[in-house]
């Protein structure tokens, strides 16, 4: 096993994975062994290991229980089908941590710190990646205020977590998603683009009134005007009109999603016509009644590719036509799965793959 300079490696004794499925791993249930966790205190990172997954002794007065300095990222290591393992766009995944970590104030993570320990947990725990199609396994990196402190403030102490476990898409069958025109997810100058905790657990409320009218999840509009689109509930979104690839452009309440970068870069290579832009619900409405609409989905790492079914807008529910191999999210899906296994030549160094 490659042993990366300055972690420290304590193995576990007892390993679970008999205990897990990896052919039906669902999403978030299995951990794998071991996780990393490293602090800063004095202005340095420190104290980096790899250890055995379990709890971790938290102060209550622990700044981001109650102020919120907590960020993450979501990331997948795949099986190749040569058995090596590939951790996906690692230098992609730490800019956006970095992006995010500035935004909160809190310190970054130095480029060697964050590829060296991903590729040793992954390098430990790499029974754990499953092979079926449409599995990975998940990486957790985040970051939290750690410093015990009541006075509200900007810590001076962090700990840094990898927790990692074996996982498969969610949503693989097609989805409903509701306009949301009450609630936002994140406003100009907010924290929208960047990935932090906060975030996620402001669109728990709205998501389950969604959930409660018979939606999946709900689509994000603007925080001014409620017209143009954003985002699909925890994902970027894509529409497929005029046989264009139209995806709202990236902006300070939009998440620089990795997997839209990703599927942007490919369908420009496959010659698709690519729009970055504003897309109102109006604009919506309309490719539904010219039918000119012929795919929608949404596109994360968790998710891959979701595929959208219905879209309800204001009173009405709007329908896709019935999806198929045939359809452009499912090439780009297909292309990507190639590229990120090895079936594919990586043309666009993507991968960071360990021996
Ligand atoms: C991801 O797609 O990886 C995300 O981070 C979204 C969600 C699972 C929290």
């Amino acid at each position: 096993m490659e042993i990366i300079a300055g972690i420290k490696l304590k193995p576990t004794v007892h390993s679970r994975i008999d205990e897990a499925d990896l052919s039906d791993p669902g999403f978030g249930k299995y951990m794998s062994d071991h996780m990393f966790t490293c602090k800063f205190i004095d202005g340095e990172w420190m104290a980096a290991q790899v250890i055995p997954f379990g709890d971790m002794l938290i102060s209550p007065a622990a700044l981001a229980l109650h102020y919120g300095q907590s960020v993450f990222e979501g990331m997948k290591a795949f099986r190749m089908q040569d058995g090596r393992i590939n951790i996906f766009r690692l230098e992609k995944h730490w800019e956006r941590l970095n992006s995010s970590l500035h935004r909160m104030c809190m310190p970054k993570i130095p480029k060697e710190l964050f590829t060296g320990s991903l590729r040793q947990l992954v390098d430990i725990d790499r029974n754990w990646v499953p092979m079926k199609a449409d599995t990975a396994l998940y990486l957790r990196p985040f970051v939290f205020a750690s410093e015990a402190k009541m006075g509200v403030k900007v810590s001076e102490e962090y700990t840094f977590v990898i927790i990692t476990g074996p996982v498969e898409i969610i949503y693989a069958k097609p989805i409903r998603v509701k306009v949301e025109r009450e609630f936002i997810r994140a406003a100009k100058g907010g924290t929208g683009y960047a990935k932090c905790s906060g975030n996620y657990g402001a669109a728990f409320y709205p998501t389950q009134q969604a959930k409660a009218q018979g939606y999946d999840q709900v689509l994000w509009t603007d925080a001014t005007e409620h017209q143009y689109i954003e985002e699909s509930g925890m994902m970027n979104v894509m529409f497929i009109i005029n046989d264009k690839l139209i995806t709202p452009a990236l902006s300070d309440s939009i998440l620089d999603g990795v997997t839209r970068d990703s599927l942007i870069v490919l369908a420009r290579e496959m010659g698709l016509q690519v729009e970055e832009r504003k897309i109102g619900v109006d604009e919506l409405k309309l490719a539904f009644l010219n039918k000119t609409i012929t795919e929608a989905f949404g596109a994360g790492t968790a998710a891959v590719v979701a595929p959208i079914a219905t879209i309800g807008i204001d009173e009405r529910e709007y329908h896709l036509p019935a999806y198929s191999g045939s359809n452009i999210m499912f090439k780009l899906k297909s292309r990507l799965d190639a590229l990120r296994t090895g079936i594919e030549k990586d043309v666009f160094r993507w991968n960071s793959i360990i021996d």
